[in-house]
C-alpha cells in the first residue's frame, strides 16, 4: 500500500479518492495533466478513449484488508482513466470483488453529464468544453456489512475535433458514410402516411399523394414530440419530421410516358400533389432505431391544394386577387419547396423557390397587359409559355388546375374572373404549425416575393428576430427581415404558435445586403418612401416605381435593384453559428459570372475545365457575415468569403481558383445546404460544427453530391487577397484555408442524386438527411440508378425505380454525429 501515497509515488488512478491527502481537485489535474502530456500527445482520436489502462494497475485504493476488519475482502475498481474528446461515448466500467452490493457510479468534479444506464457499467457522451478539463467520477459498492467502498477514476474531456475518416469520392449508386456509422432508409417517395393506404407499389400506378410522402425530398426539421404527443421541443426519441418536397421526376410517377398535349387530370393531379411539405411522426425504439408511423395522429400533407392565408402588407393587395380570392387575402398550396427555416416558437418556414416556372402565360396576354405587369413578370421570370409539365392544359374546369394558366382572359375581364395575378400567390415564406394539422399554413408577405430559398431565423436575448434569407437565382440579392417586436423568451412556450409568427413576421423591416470591397456591409431597408424607382435599363426601359409597401413585398427584386444591392452567385442556404450569431450564405455557383462582372464577395471567374471553355464561377463559394454590435437589427456588417469550392484534381495550387486550399479529402463543389449544429448538444457548442451539402453538376464526373463537416473559425481570420481572372484582377476578403482538422467529407450520396436538407435530434446523436432525385438520369426501362433499394448492398432489377428518400444517420457507439 505504500505506493498508494501520492506523496511519495505518484500512481495515476490511485490518489483520485484519497481523502487524506487534502489536495485540490486542480492541483491533481495539473499534475497528472503535466505527466500525461507525452502519453496523450499523438494518440490517434480511436485510441485515446482507451489510455491509461496500463497506468491503473494500483486503483483499487479502497480495497478493504486490514484497514477495514468489516470489509470481507471486498476491493472495487473504477477502471482506467481515460482521454476522449467532447461529443464522444464514454463507458465506465467498475469492478468488484468479494460479495458486495448496490454498485453505483457518481460524478463527484467536472462539467455534470448525465448518466446513462446503471449498475457497475454506465455511459455518458462527453460534454463541450472549451479546454480539457477533468470528470472524475467514484464507483462504489456495498460489502454485505460495513462501509461502501469507493474508487474513482478521471476522464480528461478535450475540445470537439472531427471524428471520422473523410469519406473518398464515390461514384456508387448507394450513400456512403464513414466507418462506425450507419444509414436506415426513412421516409421515401409515396410511402403511406395514413391508416389504410396501400404500401407504394412503385410502379406508376399509385395515386393518393395527399396521403403519401412526396417527391424530390428538400429541407426537413425534427420536432420533438412528449409521450403524450404534445409539443416537446426537447425529444430526442419521438418527433415529427417535417420535409418539403421541392419537385418531381415526372417519368417515374406514372406507368408509362406522362400524358402529352391535353394532359390528363389524374396525372396533374398526382404531380401537383407530389409538392409541398410532409410531415410524419418518427420513432426511436430504443438505442436509435428508427421507423416512421404511418397513422401518427399529427402526420399530414400539404399540397399546392392545401388552403392557405396571407398575411403582412401584401395581404388584400389587387396583386394577390384571383379568381379563387378575389380580396387577395387566401391562396392555394405552395410550390416548389426548396430550403427552410425553424422559429423559435416551433412552426416550420417553407420557402417558395422557382414558383415562376410553373405558370403558362399566352402570347396573347402580352397585349394584355401593362408594362408595369410586364416588367414586373419578366424580373421574376415568368415567362413560360406552356408552365412547367403543362398542367393548365387539362381538359377540366378545376381551378386548382386550370389557375396555373396566368393569362389574363379577356380585355374586360377583372382579376376576379382569371388567375392573372396568381404568380404573386407564389414566390413566399410560408409558416406552418406542425403540431396543429387542422391550422392553416400563412404566407407571411412582408419577408418580400422572390426565388426564396431558405430563411434562417436568429433568435438572441433582447434582441428583434433576424430572418435571414437568400434569393437563388443568378445575380439575386441577400435579404434579411428583422421583426418590430423584440424577443420574449415566454413566447418559445405558446401554444398560439402562428400568433407568434403574427408577432415576428408580419410587422418589421425587410432589409437587402450591399457588399463593399473593403469586407464591411450595409443593409439597406426596403421600405417604401426610402427606396427610390428603379431606374430604367435596357431590360426594363421604364424602370419601376413603387405603390406602397405591397408592392415592394411583391416586387423585391426590383426593389434590391432600386437600392444598389450587390448581385451574388446565386445564393441558396442561410444558416447561423449558434454561439458567434455568424450568418452563413452558401452561393451555389454562376454560370453569367464573367471576369468583367465579379465583385468582392463574388470574385472568381474561371474556367470548370482547366484549358477550355468560357469563364464562370462553376463551383461557388460560401460567405459568411458578422452583424456589427452582434445584433440582428445591425444596419452594417463585416463579411468574408469563408470557403471556395473546386474539383481539386483539376486545380490542385492554383492560389486564383482552389484559394481555400481544398485537396480530393474536403474538395466540393455548389454548396448548397448549410446547417450548424444544434446548441442543445456538444456539436453546436464552443465550435460549432458546420455541415455543408452540394447539389452539383460541375464535378459530378468525379463524384456524386455530399455533406462535409467543418469546424468553421471567425469572419476576419484570413484576410484581404487578389484573385487573378486571366489577366482581369478582384480583390476580396477571404476566410482561413480549409485544413483536414476544419474540413472533411462526411458523405456521399447515390447515382444523380442532390444531398439536400439536413438536422439532428436535440441530442445530436441522430441525424437526418434528403436525398433528392436519385437516378433521374434514366428511363421508365432502364432508370439512371436505384437507390434506395441498393443501400443494403443489394442489387435491384434493372428496372426498379429510384425514389427520393430522408435517411437517419447514427453512429454505432451511440456518439455525437461528426465527432
Ligand atoms: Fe432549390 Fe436553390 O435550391
Ligand atoms: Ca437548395
Ligand atoms: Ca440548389
Amino acid at each position: 500500500m505504500t505506493d498508494m501515497n501520492p506523496a511519495t509515488t505518484y500512481t495515476d488512478g490511485g490518489v483520485d479518492t484519497n481523502d487524506s491527502t487534502q489536495r485540490s481537485l486542480e492541483s491533481m489535474a495539473a499534475e497528472r495533466y503535466s505527466r500525461r502530456q507525452a502519453m496523450y500527445r499523438g494518440a490517434g482520436a480511436t485510441t485515446m478513449a482507451f489510455m491509461g489502462t496500463s497506468l491503473l494497475a494500483a486503483c483499487d485504493e479502497d480495497s478493504g484488508g486490514s484497514s477495514d476488519p468489516f470489509g470481507n475482502g471486498v476491493s472495487v475498481s473504477a477502471g482506467s482513466n481515460v482521454a476522449t474528446s467532447a461529443g464522444r461515448v464514454v463507458t465506465l466500467t467498475g469492478t468488484v470483488t468479494g460479495e458486495a452490493g448496490d454498485a453505483k457510479w457518481t460524478q463527484t468534479s467536472g462539467t455534470a453529464v448525465t448518466l446513462i444506464g446503471t449498475g457497475a457499467s454506465v455511459s455518458f457522451i462527453a460534454p463541450a468544453v472549451a479546454a480539457a478539463t477533468d470528470l472524475v467520477f467514484q464507483f462504489s459498492a456495498k460489502p454485505l456489512i460495513g462501509v461502501a467502498k469507493t474508487a474513482s477514476t478521471t476522464v480528461r474531456v478535450s475540445p470537439a475535433v472531427l471524428g471520422f475518416t473523410a469519406v473518398a469520392h464515390s461514384l456508387a449508386d448507394v450513400v456512403v458514410v464513414p466507418t462506425g456509422y450507419s444509414v436506415t432508409v426513412m421516409t421515401r417517395l409515396g410511402d403511406p402516411i395514413a391508416a389504410g393506404v396501400a404500401a407504394y407499389k412503385n410502379d406508376g400506378t399509385d395515386a393518393d399523394f395527399d396521403k403519401r410522402v412526396g417527391d424530390h425530398h428538400d429541407a426537413l426539421a425534427w420536432f420533438g414530440l412528449s409521450a403524450s404527443g404534445g409539443v416537446d421541443a426537447n425529444s430526442s426519441t419521438r418527433g415529427l419530421m417535417v420535409q418539403n418536397h421541392e419537385n418531381i421526376t415526372q417519368k417515374y410517377l406514372h406507368a408509362a410516358a406522362p400524358s402529352t398535349g391535353a394532359r390528363s387530370e389524374a396525372e396533374v393531379i398526382k404531380e401537383m400533389a407530389c409538392h409541398g411539405v410532409s410531415i410524419v411522426e418518427y420513432n426511436d425504439a430504443g438505442d436509435r432505431k428508427w421507423s416512421f408511423k404511418q397513422d401518427g395522429q399529427l402526420n399530414r400533407r400539404i399540397t399546392p391544394f392545401t388552403d392557405m392565408v396571407f398575411r403582412g402588407p401584401a395581404a388584400g393587395s389587387a396583386m394577390l386577387r384571383t379568381k379563387h380570392s378575389p380580396d387577395g387575402t387566401k391562396g392555394r398550396g405552395t410550390i416548389n419547396n426548396c430550403a427552410n427555416g425553424v422559429t423559435g416558437w416551433n412552426t416550420y418556414l417553407t420557402c417558395e423557390e422557382n414558383y415562376a416556372g410553373y405558370f403558362r402565360r399566352d402570347a396573347a396576354d402580352d397585349a394584355l397587359r401593362t408594362p408595369r405587369e410586364l416588367a414586373s413578370l419578366r424580373r421574376n421570370g415568368v415567362t413560360s409559355r406552356t408552365g412547367s409539365y403543362s398542367w393548365s392544359s387539362a381538359a377540366t374546369t378545376n381551378t386548382a388546375i386550370t389557375r396555373w394558366n396566368a393569362t389574363i382572359s379577356s380585355a374586360t375581364a377583372t382579376s376576379a374572373d382569371d388567375f392573372r395575378y396568381e404568380m404573386n400567390q407564389m414566390g413566399w415564406v410560408v409558416e406552418i404549425d406542425p403540431y396543429d394539422p387542422t391550422s392553416a399554413p400563412r404566407k407571411r408577405t412582408a419577408l418580400g416575393r422572390f426565388g426564396h430559398e431558405g430563411a434562417f431565423v436568429r433568435i438572441a436575448a433582447n434582441q428583434k428576430v433576424g430572418f435571414y434569407m437568400g434569393d437563388d437565382s443568378g445575380g439575386e440579392y441577400m435579404y434579411k427581415f428583422v421583426s418590430t417586436a423584440t424577443w420574449n423568451a415566454a413566447d418559445a412556450n405558446s401554444t398560439s404558435r402562428l400568433a407568434m409568427g403574427d408577432k415576428y413576421m408580419d410587422a418589421g423591416i425587410l432589409y437587402v445586403a450591399v457588399f463593399n470591397p473593403d469586407g464591411t456591409g450595409a443593409w439597406k431597408p426596403l421600405v417604401y418612401g426610402q427606396v427610390p424607382p428603379r431606374a430604367a435599363s435596357s431590360s426594363y426601359p421604364d424602370g419601376y416605381t413603387f405603390a406602397d409597401q405591397a408592392d415592394i413585398c411583391v416586387n423585391t427584386r426590383f426593389a434590391g435593384d432600386a437600392v444598389g444591392a450587390t448581385p451574388m452567385d446565386r445564393p441558396e442556404w442561410t444558416t447561423g453559428n449558434p454561439v458567434t450569431g455568424e450568418i452563413y450564405l452558401t452561393l451555389t455557383n454562376n454560370s453569367g459570372r464573367t471576369p468583367a462582372t465579379t465583385n468582392a464577395a463574388n470574385p472568381r471567374s474561371y474556367q470548370n475545365n482547366p484549358g477550355s471553355g468560357s469563364r464562370s464561377n462553376p463551383n461557388g463559394h460560401i460567405v459568411r457575415i458578422r452583424e456589427d454590435g452582434d445584433n440582428t437589427d445591425a444596419k452594417t456588417f463585416r463579411w468574408d468569403v469563408y470557403m471556395f469550392g473546386i474539383d481539386s484534381t483539376d486545380y490542385p495550387t492554383d492560389p486564383n481558383t482552389n484559394v481555400s486550399g481544398l485537396t480530393v479529402a474536403n474538395d466540393f463543389s455548389s454548396p448548397d445546404g448549410a446547417f450548424f449544429s444544434r446548441a442543445t448538444n456538444p456539436g453546436g457548442q464552443v465550435k460549432p460544427l458546420l455541415w455543408l451539402q452540394t447539389d452539383d453538376g460541375a464535378m459530378t464526373d468525379r463524384t456524386n453530391c455530399m455533406m462535409l463537416a467543418a469546424i468553421p473559425g471567425n469572419v476576419g481570420d484570413g484576410g484581404a487577397a487578389t484573385i487573378d481572372n486571366g489577366g482581369t484582377t478582384q480583390g476580396t476578403i477571404v476566410g482561413t484555408k480549409a485544413t483536414a482538422a476544419n474540413l472533411r467529407r462526411f458523405l456521399v450520396g447515390p447515382v444523380d442524386c442532390e444531398i439536400t436538407g439536413v438536422d439532428t435530434t436535440p441530442d445530436g446523436r441522430t441525424m437526418f438527411v434528403g436525398i433528392q432525385h436519385p437516378g433521374d438520369s434514366g428511363t421508365i426501362a432502364a432508370p439512371g440508378g436505384h437507390w434506395p433499394y441498393t443501400q443494403g448492398g443489394a442489387t435491384p432489377a434493372a428496372t426498379v425505380r429510384p425514389r427520393s428518400a430522408l435517411i437517419a444517420i447514427t453512429k454505432n457507439d451511440g456518439g455525437v454525429i461528426g465527432l
